[in-house]
């Protein structure tokens, strides 16, 4: 019942995520909490004036060189320091929560050119923990997946401790360019090229740490954290392979005495 459950939610997360243009210049964004969205003002041409609205309330202001996030009352509970804006008129908000969902719009001299419908899914807050923090056995695998229905224009990025480890752009991937990747993991990562999913085969205990994924479109970029615990498994050893420490020591006796007794020691 709870796969079921379970099945039902991501499937409804599938409907609801990726890019879709309603009409001529609305965006839908999907994203789930916690997420660091960027809303991307597409025009290369610097503009002289440029405010985003959230709903019917202005909360940022770009004049020139200037940007000015507006903290009244309203906003800064709502938004606390969550907000920026850089001088190309991009809109980032971090640390999403299901109150932002929304329409964010973008104006110019006074007219709207651009409207981001975000929409911030509602998934149960041990539902999200399970997709975003995985525990895994030293030498066991371990997948981290996007949740997404991933467009085949979008870019998608994998990040260890902030090591770019994996890459999909169009219709190629790459693993583990950068050196420090290919002395961590060598051959021990998948990308699922449909899904976008990581895999880390054999985890090592040093595999643990924080997993960054970043989905970016021409008209925003999604920043999502995983974290990865592979811990080491001390029931692990089969009885069988303590028999066999245990005949190997009786026949190599002197040698290995000291380790027979700190095995029995504990188990
Ligand atoms: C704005 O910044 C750009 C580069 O960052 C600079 O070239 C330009 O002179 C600045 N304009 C003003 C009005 O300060
Ligand atoms: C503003 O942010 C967008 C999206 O991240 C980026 O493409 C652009 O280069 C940034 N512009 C500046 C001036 O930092
Ligand atoms: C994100 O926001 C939630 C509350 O909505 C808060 O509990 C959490 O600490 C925040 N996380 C970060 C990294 O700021
Ligand atoms: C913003 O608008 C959306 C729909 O247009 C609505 O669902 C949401 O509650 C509004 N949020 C706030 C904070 O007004
Ligand atoms: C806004 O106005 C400035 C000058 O006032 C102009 O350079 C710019 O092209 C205008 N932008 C749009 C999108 O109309
Ligand atoms: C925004 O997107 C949500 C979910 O996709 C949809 O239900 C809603 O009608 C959209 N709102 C607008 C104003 O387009
Ligand atoms: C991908 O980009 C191309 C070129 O910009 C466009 O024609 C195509 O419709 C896009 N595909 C999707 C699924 O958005």
């Amino acid at each position: 019942m709870k796969q079921l459950f379970k099945l039902l939610a991501v499937s409804l997360l599938f409907l609801n995520n990726g890019l879709s243009v309603v009409g001529s210049d609305e965006v839908s964004v999907s994203v789930m909490e916690g997420d660091t969205v960027t809303l991307i003002y597409a025009e290369t041409n610097k503009q002289e004036d440029i405010k985003w609205y959230f709903n019917y309330t202005q909360i940022a202001e770009i004049i020139g060189n200037h940007t000015k996030i507006y903290t009244d009352k309203q906003g800064e509970e709502r938004f606390g320091n969550r907000l920026k804006v850089n001088q190309t008129g991009s809109l980032t908000i971090t640390n999403i929560t299901n109150t932002d969902s929304g329409l964010y719009k973008l104006q110019i001299n006074s007219s709207i050119e651009n409207i981001f419908n975000v929409t911030v899914n509602d998934v149960p807050a041990a539902e999200l923990h399970e997709i975003k923090r995985k525990s895994v056995k030293k030498g066991q695998s371990v997948t981290l997946d996007p949740d997404i229905l991933k467009n085949p224009n979008d870019t998608i990025k994998w990040y260890f401790n902030d090591i770019l480890i994996a890459e999909i752009t169009g219709d190629q991937s790459k693993i583990c360019t950068d050196i420090q990747c290919k002395q961590r993991f060598r051959d021990r990562l998948k990308l699922d090229h449909q899904t976008g999913s990581l895999t880390i085969t054999k985890t090592r205990t040093t595999d643990s740490g924080d997993y960054k994924l970043q989905i970016i479109s021409s008209r925003f970029s999604i920043v999502r954290n995983f974290g990865i615990t592979a811990t080491i498994d001390v029931s692990g050893l089969s009885a069988g392979a303590i028999a066999g420490i245990i005949v190997a020591c009786v026949v190599l006796n002197a040698v290995c005495s000291g380790f027979s007794a700190l095995l029995f020691q504990r188990y």
